[in-house]
């Protein structure tokens, strides 16, 4: 199997589902894998597992449910689709139930034709079942049959499920908080990140179509180990960079372009998620330029806010009041900071937050507040900061030598005991730096 496949050890799967089972009060757990996806006819999208079954499985294959059932002889089952040599012809292999209880550690497995009857049977003696209701339309069915069913036995002694619970907000709280392996998985995928940017910074030039950098910067993704990315990569040149997910990536660069890239390599499960801004020319234009350090001042003043006990949205305040004076300070906008902050004038200009949690997804799970209020930063989270500035069609105040700038500077920050770590550092992001790269590459 491919190293970045396995890079999660079993006994790390092993100990995320015990932490999970002794995290839930009796009952059993159920967890559905994702399916496949129809592109067209008989062609499928390419297969990814979800993220949550991944975390506690390590299992790769559509359409497995695994169960887990605290206090049992045999806590771990998994059905998974079994081996078939005609599919293995067509398609490759498949753990099948074989592998299913020998490298994957489950202590049972069954072919999921046999969901129908196995899963009931294995639920029996619960009267709580923790499973996440519309996740899956077969087992949701079955729940709901098995449920209908004990009540209908209720009088002759069957044990009635008297709950169903969701057991997502558990898992993403495991999720949100990483391990050192997992941190490790993170900076191998910004690692490969970093030297996919240096090609696309070395490639890209005026008369270069956006799908060619991106070609040169996803090559040395998979060069390095990453068999995928994390999401698809934004490759935005000149007022392309304006449209927030421009993933079209079919436009030729200009001269006086700038050019956005928003890209993370995917190694082991978990992404990177990183936006660099830089001229393709070698040199920002004075407009450019002064937008480029409005956003880069801000972002490093987010990032040195970033630190335990500090509160989700803080960090954003401090990116956009940074944000808000700067395009006082080009006088394009008026008032004072706090004003346009509260009545939330400066999102014509930035309407996106400044950060998301980073993990197996590139939005990961977890919430970003709860009912105590937002959610404070604790060591082992990792998030992104990425202000930026648009001056899109949308922003119909901005002076002409603004029109079409897009700027975004985004890195992928560890939260520490004493503050934080940005993972991405080394990614250059100085504006001198930037300019002194092109030119070299030229
Ligand atoms: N790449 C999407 C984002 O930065 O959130
Ligand atoms: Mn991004
Ligand atoms: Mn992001």
């Amino acid at each position: 199997m491919n190293a970045a496949r396995m890079a999660t050890q079993p006994q790390e799967f092993r100990s995320r589902r015990r932490r999970l089972m002794d995290s839930l009060t009796g009952g059993a757990i159920v967890i559905a894998a994702g399916h496949d996806s129809p592109r067209n006819n008989d062609v499928d999208h390419q297969y990814r597992q979800e993220s949550s079954f991944w975390y506690l499985t390590g299992f790769d294959e559509p359409d497995a449910v695994a169960v887990l059932r605290p206090g049992s002889t045999t806590p771990y089952t998994l059905f998974v689709r079994p081996y078939d040599p005609t599919f293995e012809i067509w398609m490759g292999r498949r753990a099948g139930v074989r592998g299913a209880v020998g490298p994957l550690g489950a202590n049972a497995a069954y072919p999921v034709e046999q969901l129908d009857a196995q899963l009931p049977r294995l639920l029996a003696e619960c009267d709580t079942i923790y499973y996440a209701l519309g996740s899956d339309d077969r087992v949701d069915g079955i729940i709901s049959g098995l449920v209908k069913q004990r009540r209908r036995m209720a009088q002759r002694g069957a044990k009635s499920v008297r709950r169903i619970e969701d057991p997502t907000a558990q898992i993403d709280a495991m999720r949100q908080v990483k391990s050192d392996d997992e941190i490790a998985l993170l900076q191998r995928a910004i690692d490969i990140t970093a030297v996919g940017f240096e090609a696309a910074m070395q490639t890209a030039a005026p008369g270069i179509a956006e799908y060619e950098v991106q070609a040169a910067m996803e090559r040395s993704f998979r060069h390095l180990g990453s068999p995928r990315n994390g999401y698809p990569s934004i490759v935005a040149g000149g007022s392309n960079a304006c449209v927030l997910h421009y993933v079209r990536n079919e436009e030729t660069l200009g001269p006086e372009d700038l050019l956005l890239i928003d890209a993370g390599a995917e190694y082991g499960y978990y992404t990177a998620d990183v936006t660099r801004t830089w001229p393709v020319s070698g040199e920002f234009t004075p407009a450019q330029r002064a937008v480029y350090d409005i956003v880069l001042d801000s972002q490093k003043k987010a990032i040195d806010a970033v630190k335990p006990g500090v509160g989700f949205d803080d960090v954003h305040r401090v990116a956009t009041r940074v944000l808000i004076q700067g395009l006082i300070d080009l006088g394009i906008m008026k008032g004072e900071v706090e004003q346009n902050l509260s009545d939330a004038a400066y999102r014509d200009y930035y309407m996106h937050a400044t950060s998301h949690w980073l993990g197996l997804d590139v939005h990961d799970c977890g919430p970003y507040r709860d009912d105590k209020g937002q959610i404070r930063l604790r060591p082992g989270m990792v998030l992104t900061i990425e202000p930026g500035l648009y001056f899109g069609p949308q922003a119909k105040q901005t002076p002409e030598e603004y029109r079409g700038i897009g700027i975004r500077i985004e890195d992928d920050v560890l939260v520490t005991e004493d503050g934080c770590r940005v993972l991405s550092e080394a990614i250059p992001k100085e504006p001198d730096e930037l300019e002194a790269i092109v030119m070299d590459a030229r």
